[in-house]
């Protein structure tokens, strides 16, 4: 089993503050993904410009002091939540176009969290849909959480990939993201910036935020924080450039070492 995610810096134009496709890399994708090989698949994507926006505007996962916050906050969660999931659509259509067998999952009708992390979530049914050789796609969601003083939560597709891989331990976790994989800085704020091969804690950078200041989910810091927990307990992960021809197909055919590799040790 393999368990993909597509960044939404891949799939829109994560600068946007409306939502924006990039339809020409989710087509390729797609098409890389119909040629490759695999047994089970898992596709998780992010939000981009279909929720990062909105999730900042509306303070998603903020305190709520109000009875008027609240009218305003449930407002932004629903609007949130239809426009991810209309950007599910446009995936899995997508996906469909190329004969891959895509089902929808949706997040928010599934998931619970306590202080913004996964605390329910009932995987039975995506065993079933892999079991029969479907591929079930899941993204970047808004969700109730169990804490009272904030009610809803962002969810970030980092975050449904960690709790899907130590759930059902696959065999490989790829990240496609628009960058070559983790640099000691951000590599488009520093030109200078190193590729690092392989990172097996935070230490081994100097910083790691998101380019857009509109990331609501923590940016690489916030995915390199999911992905360390996975390293922990035995489940490595690589970082690869989406953006790039051929890398999606050549990680679901074996390859390693495409971008960085996340482990427990070097
Ligand atoms: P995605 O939308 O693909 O899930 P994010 O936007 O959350 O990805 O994170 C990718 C962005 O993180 C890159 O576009 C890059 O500019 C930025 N970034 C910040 N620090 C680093 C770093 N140390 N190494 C690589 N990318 C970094
Ligand atoms: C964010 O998901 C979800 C919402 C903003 C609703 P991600 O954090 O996985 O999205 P990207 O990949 O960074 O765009």
């Amino acid at each position: 089993m393999i368990i993909l995610k597509l960044g939404g810096s891949v799939i829109t134009r994560k600068d946007s503050l409306t939502p924006i496709l990039d339809s020409s890399n989710l087509k390729r994708i797609a098409r890389e993904i119909s040629n490759s090989s695999y047994h089970k698949l898992i596709v998780v994507h992010g939000a981009g410009s279909f929720g990062h926006p909105y999730a900042r505007e509306y303070a998603i996962g903020n305190k709520i002091n109000s009875s008027e916050e609240l009218v305003r906050k449930r407002q932004g969660f629903s609007k949130i939540q239809n426009s991810v999931n209309n950007l599910n659509q446009l995936v899995c259509q997508h996906l469909l176009e190329q004969e891959i067998p895509a089902v929808s999952i949706q997040p928010s009708s599934f998931i619970q969290t306590r202080n913004k992390r996964i605390i329910k979530a009932d995987l039975d049914l995506i065993s079933k849909y892999l079991d029969i050789g479907f591929v079930p796609v899941l993204y970047g969601d808004v969700v109730l959480d169990e804490d009272d003083k904030i009610k809803m939560a962002v969810l970030s597709g980092d975050q449904i990939v960690k709790y899907l891989a130590e759930n059902l331990r696959p065999e490989k976790v790829v990240l496609g993201s628009d960058v070559n994989g983790i640099y000691n800085k951000d590599p488009k704020k520093y030109p200078d910036a190193s590729l690092m091969k392989v990172v097996t804690s935070h230490e081994d950078l100097e910083s790691a935020d998101s380019t857009q200041t509109v990331d609501v989910t923590g940016g690489m810091g916030g995915k390199l924080g999911e992905l360390l927990e996975l390293a922990k307990i035995g489940i490595e992960s690589e970082i690869i450039n989406a953006g790039h021809d051929n890398n999606v197909k050549r990680s679901l055919n074996g390859e390693k070492g495409i971008g960085t590799l996340i482990k427990n040790e070097k």
